[in-house]
């Protein structure tokens, strides 16, 4: 049997980090990156969230891949290998594996640490598969290793992670996963506009699932700062912002309340808001001229029959 190799790439600084994120809590407003959420509790809140019946995106994703699995092998080159963006628990690329006839596995996720295990338990299932896990903060800019291959790449971005950038944003990072792709495709499953009932009640669930994943972010950050924010004092705000086309999530100040770190301070006064994720929810139809933006061809896309999420795959035709 194999071990997966684990790789840690294009590292940043420690202190540079620290500087940038008590530049965007000193901010007007105050915000936060997203890749915060994602500590080891965040990580597994967000488990929890998937789960939630008001959660409809990954079970909704899920069935287009169980329905449309050959229908999407059949468009593939054989011998490729998949790299996935953001795989954290790998479950489901996992499902991919054996359909697509994959060659070779390349995980990447922000946190190399959670990526050992789940490829150790994926490796149980496919001993002779050459995986690799990469450790990457891709979201800033997507490098992949020269282990990654020299062959034809399908870049997989499941769950409508790419709704979390704004559309300028997104279009560069689809750009970056053509260049990756080296004459390979993408296949990228994208949440899309739907009555904003069911929107917030994804985003704000009854059971407080999603507002303990978003206020998780103050204990990840007192622990990577040392800041005191005080979980009492904060409160889960959730909402669609229709001319933006994108889910807010916010945490705001239940009263004013002063925070401190080593090295400074903040106030908030009662109803001030730190913005913590954008959720951009698309037409898939722009979605599909988005992608001819970015330089993919041949596009084919799969949906639910309520047509609530979409898959996507392109072709990445080296130029
Ligand atoms: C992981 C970015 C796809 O936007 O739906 C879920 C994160 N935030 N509930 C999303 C999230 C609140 C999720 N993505």
């Amino acid at each position: 049997m194999r071990s997966p190799r684990l790789l840690e790439i294009d590292r940043q600084d420690p202190a540079a980090l620290r500087v940038e994120l008590l530049r965007d809590l000193a901010a007007f407003p105050a915000v936060v990156a997203p890749k915060y959420f994602y500590d080891a509790l965040g990580s597994s809140l967000f488990a929890a969230i998937t789960r939630l019946p008001e959660y409809y995106p990954t079970r909704t994703e899920a069935a287009i891949f169980t329905r449309h699995i050959d229908e999407i092998a059949a468009q593939l080159p054989s011998g490729l290998t998949l790299v996935d963006i953001g795989a954290g628990n790998c479950e489901k690329a996992a499902r991919l594996l054996v359909p697509f006839k994959v060659r070779s596995y390349v995980a990447v996720d922000i946190s190399v640490d959670f990526l050992g295990d789940s490829l150790a338990r994926l490796q149980l299932q496919h001993p002779e598969l050459p995986i690799l896990g990469v450790g990457t903060d891709f979201s800033r800019r997507l490098l992949l290793p020269a282990e990654a291959g020299d062959g034809e790449r399908l870049l997989f971005y499941p769950g409508s992670s790419i709704g979390n950038f704004a559309p300028a944003q997104a279009l560069d990072f689809l750009r970056q996963l053509h260049q990756a792709a080296q004459g390979g495709g993408l296949l990228i499953g994208v949440d899309l506009l739907k009555p904003v009932a069911v929107l917030e009640a994804a985003y704000d669930d009854p059971l407080g699932v999603t507002a303990a994943f978003n206020r998780n972010l103050l204990l990840h950050l007192n622990h990577l700062i040392g800041s005191d924010f005080a979980l009492a004092d904060w409160r889960h705000v959730a909402f669609f912002d229709a001319p933006q086309s994108r889910i807010e999530m916010h945490l705001e100040a239940r009263r004013s309340v002063k925070v401190h770190w080593p090295g400074g301070q903040r106030a908030f006064v009662a109803g001030e808001r730190i913005h913590t994720e954008n959720s951009y929810k698309w037409r898939a139809e722009d979605f599909t001229a988005f992608l001819g933006d970015a330089g993919f061809s041949g596009i084919r896309c799969w949906t639910d029959e309520r047509g609530w999420f979409a898959v996507f795959l392109g072709q990445a035709q080296r130029s």
